[in-house]
């Protein structure tokens, strides 16, 4: 097993460029189960989730050549019904194959979802809205298992209870092949969701309304090939802004799209960052400690959930006192106890977080509990001073392409390292 030893207290200076939308390609790269013909995807980001859900794809039979280091050809003509294999359950988009499965060939058995332990994370409006569109679903044995009623789904009329990325992107999959018209009223509006949708279009699926709160989706016949190119990670270039911020220094963050980074951009203004909008680049200076601030956490266009352990991590080092809500997920606050043993002082109140700024933050052997709290843990040993271990660090693989290569590209002293033996036995038995 390998951790992050970083040893922290160095401004930062210098370009990172950012890869793909992690939550976009985890659902573009099952619809490619719908299209009968050949995609051509590009800027796939290269993480532990997206290898593992390709190696699902592989192994149901898709066809995939790798073009370059980021692009893929996909093909899944003359695809027959087969079943995914249990790993996929390790991650949560393991859901879009349900969507996908069931629009191309009218059944699907999945595992449930895993992914980041961060609250109770149903799937019920996914499963309401394909039961709306003529599934017959049972969970059992820690399997989804859905049937189309005579073959193929229908068009439907659907209304989210909760604003769900998931629900909505799943069930615009599901809607791409069925017969007839599907609404999905009460949808999410995340960057990603229109990404899913443009996809579609691209192979000939007829969406609309993506990035507004209905979503109307025609179902057609077929689906053709084509080639489509995901678009930048909100949450990564976030996380390299909020990293900035803490550290201190200069960073310009390329290859994203400004208006998606709004919410994050504006609070780090707030916080007292200079920004720079530079079209497809945000630049971030900061000099002096950063002003407290509060959050509230909410969909898109609201500050995104997954940014939260990242700019409580800012917050904890700026100067006054703020406060933090987390309206998203019902547990979002569990890695404040690695913060603290690095000297933040932060009271976690069921779904809210007081955070009293401290002048600095001291290195210790901290966890990543999941993967946004792990981007919040080497942020936090970015900023402090001394030496900080990151163990657990796959959580945090699962959805940063190359952060150890992309940080010391900004002057950070960070690297990965083997867990000496006698450490793990200690950590197995505690
Ligand atoms: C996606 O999860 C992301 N994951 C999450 O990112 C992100 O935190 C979340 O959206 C919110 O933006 C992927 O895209 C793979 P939701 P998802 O359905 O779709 C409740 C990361 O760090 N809900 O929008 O699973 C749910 O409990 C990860 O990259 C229901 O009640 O989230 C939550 O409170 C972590 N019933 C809220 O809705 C449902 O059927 C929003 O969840 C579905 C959701």
């Amino acid at each position: 097993m390998t951790q992050f030893v970083i040893c922290g207290g160095r401004r930062m200076q210098g370009e990172v460029e950012i890869s793909g939308a992690k939550n976009a390609a985890v659902a573009i790269l099952p619809a490619a189960f719908l299209v009968d013909g050949e995609c051509r995807i590009e800027n796939i980001p290269q993480i532990s989730d997206v290898t593992l859900l390709l190696e699902s794809m592989r192994d149901m039979g898709a066809h995939i050549r790798t073009v370059n280091r980021t692009a893929m050809d996909i093909s899944c003509q003359a695809l027959a019904y087969h079943e995914p294999g249990p790993a996929l359950g390790e991650i949560r988009a393991s859901y879009y194959f349900i969507g996908a499965l069931l629009g191309r060939f009218g059944e699907a058995r999945v595992p449930m979802p895993g992914g980041c332990d961060i609250g109770v994370r149903p799937i019920d409006q996914h499963l309401k809205g394909m039961r709306a569109m003529g599934a017959e679903i049972r969970v059992e044995g820690g399997f989804v298992c859905a049937q189309a009623r005579g073959g193929r789904l229908h068009g439907a009329n659907i209304y989210l209870d909760v604003v769900s990325v998931g629900a909505t992107m799943n069930i615009m999959l599901a809607a791409a092949l069925a017969r007839g018209k599907t609404v999905i009223e009460n949808a999410a509006r995340e960057p990603h969701i229109v990404d899913l949708a443009n996809f579609l279009n691209a192979m000939g699926a007829d969406v609309r309304g993506a990035g507004t709160s209905v979503i109307r989706v025609f179902g057609v016949d077929k689906l053709h090939g084509g080639s489509y190119t995901i678009i930048p990670d909100q949450i990564e270039a976030g996380t390299y802004l909020a990293a900035a911020a803490a550290a201190g220094g200069d960073v310009l963050v390329r290859g994203v799209i400004p208006r998606h980074l709004f919410s994050i951009t504006a609070k780090l203004a707030e916080m007292g960052a200079e920004i720079i909008d530079l079209g497809d680049a945000v630049r971030i200076h900061t000099e002096g400690p950063l002003h407290c601030a509060n959050v509230k956490t909410m969909p898109y266009p609201g500050f995104p959930t997954d940014m939260q352990p990242q700019i409580v991590t800012c917050l904890a080092l700026a100067e006054g006192t703020s406060v933090v809500t987390e309206d998203v997920w019902d547990n979002r606050f569990k890695y404040v106890s690695e913060l603290s043993k690095m000297g933040a002082k932060i009271q976690v109140d069921g779904k809210t977080a007081v955070v009293e700024g401290v002048e600095k933050l001291s290195g210790a052997t901290v966890k990543a509990c999941d993967l946004r709290a792990g981007a919040a843990i080497v942020i936090a040993g970015l900023a402090a001073q001394g030496v900080t271990r990151v163990t657990d660090i796959h959580h945090i693989q699962r959805g940063y392409e190359d952060l150890v290569a992309k940080l010391r590209g900004l002057g950070a002293e960070i690297r990965e390292e083997e867990i000496p033996e006698e450490t793990e036995v200690g950590r197995s038995l505690a």
